[in-house]
């Protein structure tokens, strides 16, 4: 079976109008919109709908802010869907839409869909980077672009009370990848049909500066290099966009776990929206590694927040084939 990431992404939120105009200008593509619901898609195939809370078609919130109400993962065959959908109907309710998309709940609450999805390639060709006795540039100035236009959807973030637990279900029911450990801080995990580093990632719940409840956190949008990523940060300021939480997210950065350089954007749909470029992808000879939080979450950050401190990082990273590092966090019944 090959799950190839996520086909689409459905927030319910209380301003329709100012929560589409969010993602018209973080450069999705617009496919469609009425009264009730905004449709975008990227390059990739992978959609954003948009539908104010209180409507009917939104599945039950498992937390209480707004951001991702279900998350449609994308199935590469018809018979695989089946094969999943035969296996998750063994000990949990699974319902189906006319469309053919399969409805369910994870095991920690967290409603989520499976659908045949006809993933589009993406095509994309990054300037050439040069260096002092590196020169793969000669005469030849870098791309100047318009405006950053994400490609593909490469990951959303949830709060777990039992990260270790959420991560259980998608290892042992849908066929995910660990690709990396947090110790303490989360877990990383990719959908086996597609290569970006990880496809989810659940972070620790009860961290002092966690919210103590499961919860949404952020989707990640790739975008071709770090001059388009910049290029749509500063045109989302102009547009009035903000990123509040520069200081804790450090603004422009370079994360160590998975290489992406990101940029955070508050956003009025729920939590955050993430400009991404240039991180790991992985195939199944990825060996998954644990490593200390601090040392893992960044390489270099344009603001640095207060837990990063370039002089006395713990340099601890191990790898881990068969996620052994994941047993001293595991929680049960949370
Ligand atoms: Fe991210």
């Amino acid at each position: 079976m090959a799950i190839l990431g996520v086909a689409e992404i459905i927030f319910g939120v209380d301003d329709l109008a100012l929560c589409s105009r969010f993602w018209s200008d973080f450069g999705l593509v617009p496919l469609s919109r009425d009264d009730s619901e905004s449709l975008f898609e990227v390059a990739s195939g992978s959609r954003v709908r948009v539908r104010s809370n209180g409507d009917s078609r939104l599945p039950p919130r498992y937390y209480d802010w707004n951001g991702i109400r279900e998350t449609i993962w994308g199935v590469d065959t018809a018979e695989n869907l089946e094969h999943l959908v035969a296996d998750l109907a063994r000990d949990r309710k699974v319902t189906r839409s006319d469309d053919g998309t399969a409805h369910l709940f994870a095991d920690d609450g967290q409603p989520i869909g499976l659908r045949v999805w006809n993933k589009r390639p993406v095509l994309s060709q990054p300037d050439a980077v040069n260096a002092p006795g590196c020169i793969q540039r000669l005469n030849q100035h870098r791309k100047w672009r318009r405006r950053a236009a994400p490609k593909t959807i490469n990951h959303v973030v949830f709060f777990s009370k039992d990260y270790v637990g959420s991560f259980d279900f998608y290892r042992h029911r849908l066929g995910f990848r660990l690709a990396d450990h947090s110790k303490g801080l989360g877990v990383f995990a990719r959908a086996d049909g597609t290569n970006e580093h990880h496809s989810i990632f659940w972070v620790n719940a009860d961290l002092p500066f966690t919210p103590q409840k499961n919860g949404y956190m952020h989707t990640a949008f790739g975008l071709e290099d770090i001059d388009e990523v910049m290029l749509g940060a500063n045109q989302m300021s102009e547009k009035g966009w903000v990123n509040e939480s520069v200081n804790s997210s450090g603004g422009l950065s370079r994360h160590r776990i998975s290489s992406a350089i990101y940029y955070y954007l508050d956003n009025p749909n729920g939590g955050e929206a993430e400009y991404h470029a240039d991180t790991d992808y992985l195939d199944d000879n990825w060996v998954p590694r644990a490593w200390d939080w601090k040392f893992g979450s960044l390489l270099w950050a344009h603001k640095v927040p207060a837990f990063f401190r370039t002089d006395n990082d713990n340099w601890d990273m191990t790898f881990d084939p068969e996620g052994k590092s994941l047993e001293p966090f595991r929680k049960r019944n949370v």
